[in-house]
């Protein structure tokens, strides 16, 4: 009798509703507003050729300065909490603290190529806007480097077998994963701006 034994998962915590729709509606106001007044984002955008707008580089408090993004942030602890106590991390009574909190508005036309979040744990993004035909988040399967002759798995391999697998969430819900993820959105073909709030949480010990 010969057994399979599955190592190393790869999880992704998903929460669809995660915010209520005011909430979602109050971020796309207050994601646009910055698309239009943060001039150093703006600059960073245009000087690093990113097509669109992200506070990423410029503004490092949103939480503090805008409420509804405290809000937001509120909600993620509690999630990122939930998803620390399923990978079963021994944190020692640490929890996942917000270390970053950033907006992005694609245009359409934009992307953004694969990366890794590094220097955090937790790392995910709540949707605000997702047009008909917005680009998915596409994860890459983090062995992928060390296949070198491995075959290519076949199309209609189930879910966990693919090496690259796309979710194409909805207004108002959430996705978290271990920083470690390598991810990409691609072309965003729709007519429409695709809105979103990404996050990286470390471990810290700050109450909330
Ligand atoms: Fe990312």
């Amino acid at each position: 009798m010969s057994t399979i034994t599955s190592l190393f998962p790869t999880h992704i915590y998903r929460a669809d509703k995660a915010g209520p729709d005011t909430l979602t509606a109050e971020l796309e106001v207050a994601a646009l507003s910055l698309s239009r007044d943060d001039i150093a984002g703006i600059k960073w955008c245009e000087k690093h050729g990113y097509n669109g707008y992200t506070s990423y580089a410029s503004l490092n408090d949103l939480a503090w300065r805008i409420p509804v993004f405290q809000k937001l942030e509120r909600i993620l602890d509690r999630h990122a909490l939930a998803f620390a106590k399923a990978l079963h991390w021994d944190i020692k009574g640490g929890r996942p603290v917000c270390d970053s909190l950033w907006v992005n508005v694609l245009p359409e036309g934009g992307s953004h190529t694969g990366h890794i979040h590094p220097n955090s744990v937790i790392s995910g993004t709540y949707y605000v806007k997702v047009p008909q035909g917005a680009g998915p988040i596409v994860y890459e399967d983090p062995r992928l480097a060390r296949m070198m002759a491995a075959p290519p798995r076949k199309k209609n391999a189930p879910q966990e077998f693919q090496s690259h697998v796309s979710f194409r969430p909805a207004p108002g819900s959430m996705l978290m994963w271990e920083s470690w993820l390598r991810h990409e959105v691609p072309l965003n073909r729709a007519e429409g701006e695709r809105i979103s709030v990404s996050f990286n949480y470390v471990i810290g010990n700050r109450e909330s």
